[in-house]
Parts: C-alpha cells; structure tokens; sequence
C-alpha cells in the first residue's frame, strides 16, 4: 500500500540523515519547506509525493511534521487532583501539599485502590486526546506504587497500555519517587534494588525524583549505578525546586536526560550542554505550579539537547498535549519554532532511545506523521487552539478530524 502525502506548505526535515540528535542551537538548520513524501509499507519510501499511490492526501495549506514525541508522563495514574490545584493557586506550597499526605502520595493511594480496568480505561482514555494532539509516541512511568508491589503492578499495567492504544510508547521505572512510609531513602534503595530483575522485564530506562522532600544524591548515585550495571538508561527529575546540584552526578553516570532545571545552578549549565545528557523542560509543570523558569536560552546558547514534554501526571501537570506545551515553551523560553519542534521530535525520540527508528521525517524511518491545518508557526501564537487535522501511525490514519476527511482519497 502506498499513500503519497501531497502539496504541503511546509515539510518538516533535518539538516542531515541519521542523526542522533541536534543540539539546539542548530535547530535553525531544521528546514519548512513546500512539497510532500511517499510512504510505503508504513515507512517513509521518498521525500516527494507520487501519483502513482493507492491513498492521496490533500495537504494544501498544511504542515507536515513527524508525529510529536511526548517522552515524559507519569501514565498510567488512577483518578486526578483538582483539590490540590486550587489550594495551590490559593498559595499553600507544594512542599506543604505533599508532607500533609497529599501529592504523589494521594496519587499512591487512588492507584493501590483502583481496579487494574479502570486505571486501563483512563489512561486508554488519555492516550486517545494525545493522538489528537498529535502526540505518536510517549513515555509511561511507574511511580505512583509506592511499594515493591504496587510498582511491579504500575509497570505491569503500562506494558498492558501498550497492548491497547495506537501510539508506540515506552516504559521508565520511577522507583524512586517518594519515601513510602517505614522507609529511609537508603532502605526504600534497597528494595529498589530486589524488586529491578522483575522492574526490568518491563522498562527500558530508571528514573528517580531528586528533592528536598524526596531523594538525596547518593540515592542518585546509587540509581545510576543501577542504570548501567543492568544496560538501561538513566534518567532524573532534577532542580525542579530546589538547586540540589544533581548534575553533575547524574552526568558522572551519562543520564540520558535530566528532567525540569528550572532551578538549575548557573556553573552546571556547561556541563550539560556539552554532555550528550538531554535537558527536558516541563513548562506545563513551570507553568501550573507557578516555578522557577529553566535557563533554556543559555542552555541552547551552551550546545544543549533541548527537549520538551508534557509530564502528564494528576498532580505538577495535568496536561497532556504537546502543541500546548510548545506553545508555553516558546512564550516561556523565548524559543523559535524549529527549536520548539526540535524538542517534540527528533531530540525527544533520542531521550527514549526511539532516534533511529521515528522523531524525524526522513527515508525508511516510520510512518508517523501529524498533519497541521495552519502553518508550522500558528502551534504556538495559536496559543490553546488544537491545530491537528490528522495523526498517521504506521502511516495510517489513526485519527482524523471530521473536518478534514476529505484530505483523504483512495485511488
Ligand atoms: O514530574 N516531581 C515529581 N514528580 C512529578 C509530580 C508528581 C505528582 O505531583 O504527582 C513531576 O512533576
Ligand atoms: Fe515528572
């Protein structure tokens, strides 16, 4: 089967073939140009149309774009946290929220007492408006167990997630979220450590939340130790409110991404632009919690991978669409668009270890594509509106929005 995608405003595509990665500040490389591709077989066969395609799309007026790559949320959860938001907006700070039992550990309580269906239908749920968004591939992180047992289930139910939604997604135990009570940070590590030989028959990266009210450095150490001794990726929810200079151990140990920064101290801004570590901002997070701002222009200035995401979950950031995020992140960070793009696309792909098979259009790599009905630049000046007409998986259609199915016509 071959469907020619036609007469595109613009196309999004890379500066070169089989990239990794771009670092950002060369995002401006990234070219939006007239035209249109072939897919074959699910899989991009040529960067021109062809009239010779049992499927024609009508892309006129349109942006072409890989399918957006969400790599951090906290899928699955069970229930949501509006309580909290209000009483956040209100002033009680989150620190406050989380030590009067609230926070990840509410979230903990509503998981352990869901049933395994209901935990499925919301996050099925959730998966079907990021495919509306655009979004062809995310992350799903445990974290919310908060017991041996309760995260094996949370990774067992994101394997079974997999099963039943469109997008290709991912798993990341986050082990290490909060100290589930009769713990120390060192004896919940220790757990950690017996529960990783059945975690990992799941994940394919380890994550741990580095915080005043959380886990400590070594605890950091210790997980990248873990990381690499057992062949998964590291990754990090780091500085996000407060300077734990978790940097530079995380970086001793080649963290595939450190996530939020916002507080990021200035001398760690360096070394992580230069690492091969990506930077993650959350400005959904940033945003609903009324943070800190991540230095994003420094670290593009200083080489970063700058990536962006949503971090999905009940409590920091119940937002779950990419062209949003984008669009806070380019008024937040002061970013261009290729460089917003860049950061829901190829880079965030990298952080998922997904790089060499989607995040760009580019020949052989999947299928995935999101067709915008506005110019590439309308994401984020179009500030809340969802400007997708259709998501390709596999170079299918998985979602269309009515009032463009007459973009599609068979032969
Ligand atoms: O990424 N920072 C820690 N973890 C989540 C918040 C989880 C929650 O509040 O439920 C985050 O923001
Ligand atoms: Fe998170």
């Amino acid at each position: 089967m071959t469907t020619s995608f036609d007469n595109a405003a613009q196309v999004l595509t890379l500066p070169e073939a089989g990239l990794t990665y771009l670092r950002s500040n060369r995002a401006n490389e990234l070219r939006l140009e007239p035209g249109g591709i072939t897919v074959e077989h699910g899989r991009i066969s040529a960067l021109e149309p062809t009239s010779d395609a049992d499927i024609h799309i009508d892309a006129t007026g349109c942006a072409l774009l890989p399918g957006f790559v969400d790599c951090h949320t906290h899928l699955p959860f069970a229930g949501w946290r509006a309580n909290e938001y209000e009483q956040k907006v209100t002033g009680v700070p989150y620190e406050e929220i989380a030590r009067a039992g609230g926070g990840i550990r509410s979230s903990s309580r509503a998981l352990n007492e869901t049933p395994d269906d209901t935990v499925l239908a919301q996050a099925q749920q959730l998966a079907g408006e990021m495919l509306r968004s655009g979004t062809t591939t995310f992350e799903c992180k445990s974290g919310y167990g908060l017991s041996t047992a309760g995260e094996l289930r949370s990774l067992q139910l994101a394997t079974e997630l997999a099963e039943i939604v469109s997008q290709v997604t991912t798993r990341t135990g986050l082990l290490a979220h909060a100290v589930p009570d009769g713990y120390t940070t060192t004896t919940w590590m220790d757990e950690v450590e017996k529960m990783l030989p059945e975690a990992l028959e799941h994940v394919s990266a380890l994550d741990i939340f580095v915080e005043s009210i959380a886990f400590g450095l070594d605890d950091l150490d210790r997980m990248g130790e873990l990381a690499t001794q057992n062949g998964v990726l590291l990754r990090a929810h780091v500085e996000q409110f407060t300077t734990m200079r978790s940097v530079p151990v995380a970086l001793k140990h080649n963290a595939r991404s450190l996530d939020h920064l916002s507080t990021i101290h200035p001398d760690d801004i360096g070394p992580l632009a230069t690492s091969e570590t990506a930077a993650v901002l959350l400005p959904g997070a940033e945003f609903m919690g009324a943070e800190a701002t991540a230095p994003a222009r420094d670290l593009i200035g200083a080489g970063a991978i700058m990536v962006l995401a949503t971090d999905g979950n009940p409590g920091t950031s119940p937002i779950f669409s990419l062209p949003l995020i984008v669009g806070l992140g380019v008024r937040r960070y002061g970013l261009s668009t290729r460089e917003a793009l860049l950061a829901v696309t190829l880079n965030a792909a990298y952080v998922l270890d997904l790089h060499s098979d989607l995040g760009s259009i580019e020949l052989d790599k999947r299928a995935d594509l999101v067709l915008l009905d506005c110019p590439a630049e309308h994401v984020a000046y179009r500030l809340g509106r969802n400007p997708v007409a259709a998501t390709f998986v596999g170079g299918q259609p998985a979602y269309v929005r009515p009032d463009a199915a007459w973009r599609i016509a068979e032969k």
